[in-house]
Formats: structure tokens, sequence, C-alpha cells
């Protein structure tokens, strides 16, 4: 089963992707992530993607498609993959199907500007898991503090409020228009209300998921 996640930044795609992931046994696939890594390692992509990240914009869609490629060769996408957070542009799904991978569901969560704004100003990550919390909405059990290491927990460099705008910005330019093209697609394309509790939001996503 191949899933995709489609949704602005701070609706949920990370983490609805972890609650999926371990249900459906397939893995997360984030390009996010992936960057953010490559950062943290100091590799040549990582200094390139850097300052494009801290900035809000895209990294080109080239070098994405080359770690997607070789994301998916891994054993462990055999039996499928759940893509959070790519495709971004039409570029790369028409990228995704010349990699003759077939799409079975895109799940778009809908939440509102400002609603992001909010959550994404209030979202603090465990940077080696990637788990994600929010200093209201899904607080850690000890502030600051991973529940599962207690190591403490970050701040994104990109979650600054002025790159939070440019990267809805980003959004509405180049990746909404993924919206119509997964929606003439074959494959199931649903939209799931993004607001309302984590539990509440999996659920919904379950239904359309199993049916
Ligand atoms: P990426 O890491 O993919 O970031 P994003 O798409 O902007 O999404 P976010 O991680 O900000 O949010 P999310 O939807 O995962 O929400 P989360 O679950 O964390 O990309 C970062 C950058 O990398 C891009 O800007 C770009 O530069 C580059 N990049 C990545 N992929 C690329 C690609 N394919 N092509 C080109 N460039 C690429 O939740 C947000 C907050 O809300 C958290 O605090 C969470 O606890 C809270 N929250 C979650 N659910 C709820 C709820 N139901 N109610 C209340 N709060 C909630």
């Amino acid at each position: 089963m191949n899933v995709i996640l489609l949704g602005p930044p701070g609706s949920g795609k990370g983490t609805q992707a972890k609650l999926i992931s371990e249900r459906f046994e397939i893995p997360q696939v984030s390009t996010g992530d992936m960057l953010r890594n490559a950062i943290a390692e100091g590799t040549e992509l990582g200094l390139k993607a850097q300052s494009v990240m801290a900035a809000g914009e895209l990294v080109s869609d080239d070098v994405i498609l080359g770690i997607v490629a070789e994301r998916i060769k891994q054993p462990d996408c055999e039996n499928g993959v759940l893509f959070d957070g790519f495709p971004r542009t039409i570029a790369q799904a028409e990228g995704l199907k010349e990699l003759g991978l077939k799409i079975d569901f895109v799940i778009e969560l809908e939440v509102a500007d400002e609603e992001v704004v909010q959550r994404i100003s209030g979202r603090r990550v465990h940077e080696a898991s990637g788990r994600v919390y929010h200093v209201s909405f899904n607080p850690p059990k000890e502030p600051d503090k991973d529940d599962d290491t207690g190591e403490p927990l970050i701040q994104r460099p990109d979650d600054q409020e002025a790159t939070v705008y440019e990267r809805i910005s980003v959004y509405k330019n180049q990746t909404e228009p993924l919206i119509r093209y997964y929606g003439d697609y074959p494959c199931s394309y649903a939209v799931i209300e993004g607001t309302g509790s984590v539990d509440a939001i999996f659920e919904s996503i379950k239904t359309v998921l199993l049916d």
C-alpha cells in the first residue's frame, strides 16, 4: 500500500505519519526529515539544502527525486511506503510516476492558515527520532523533554514566524496544484479535516485506508 500525505506546513502530516506507519507497518518517507538528517550529518546534500530550507523555499526537484529514488529501493519499502511531504510539485509527482510506483491513496489534511501559524510556532521536536510535540496542543509529559528518551526538544530553524508565512505561500503556489493532479489520478483521494484531536483525525484516516 503506497500512500501520499498532502497538506500545508503544520497540518499534522508528520504527527499522523508516525501513527499510520506504526498501524499499517509501512515506513514513513519524509523528505523533510531526510534533508534535516543530511544537514545534521553535514553531507553535501545537507550543505546544499540548509539555506534553502531556512528561507522556507523548496529544494530542487532533481535533488529530491534522487533521494526518494534511492530510499524506495530499500527492502523496508517492499510492502508499501508512506510519503510525508513528497511530492511537493507537479514535476516531483511526474518523477514519482516515472519511478513506476503505484499510488493507492492520497490523503489531504485540510487546516486553515491561522491554525498553521499557531501550530508551527508552538512546535517542538526530538531531533534524533523526529517525534513532534506542541507546547499547548500536544505537550510532552515533562516540558521541553522527549517522552521516550528524556532528551531535550528543539525548535526547528524554519519555524520562525516570517519563514512560516513564506512556507505557506510556497505551498499555495507550488504544492496546491497537486490537489487537482491527484484528484484526477487513478487512486483513492480523500480530504480529511485536519483540526480536532490527533486521535480523531487518525480515526478518520484509518477509515479511509481500511476501506
Ligand atoms: P517538511 O519537514 O516536510 O515540513 P512541512 O511540509 O512544512 O511540514 P511540517 O513538518 O512543518 O508540518 P507537518 O504537516 O508535518 O505537521 P506536524 O505533524 O509537525 O519540509 C521542511 C522543508 O524541507 C521545506 O520547507 C523544504 O525546504 C524542504 N523540503 C521537504 N520536502 C521537500 C520536497 N519534497 N521538495 C522540496 N523541498 C522539500 O504538526 C505541526 C504542529 O502541530 C506540531 O507541534 C504538532 O504537535 C501540532 N499538531 C499536530 N496535529 C495537531 C492537531 N490535530 N491539533 C493541534 N495541534 C496539532
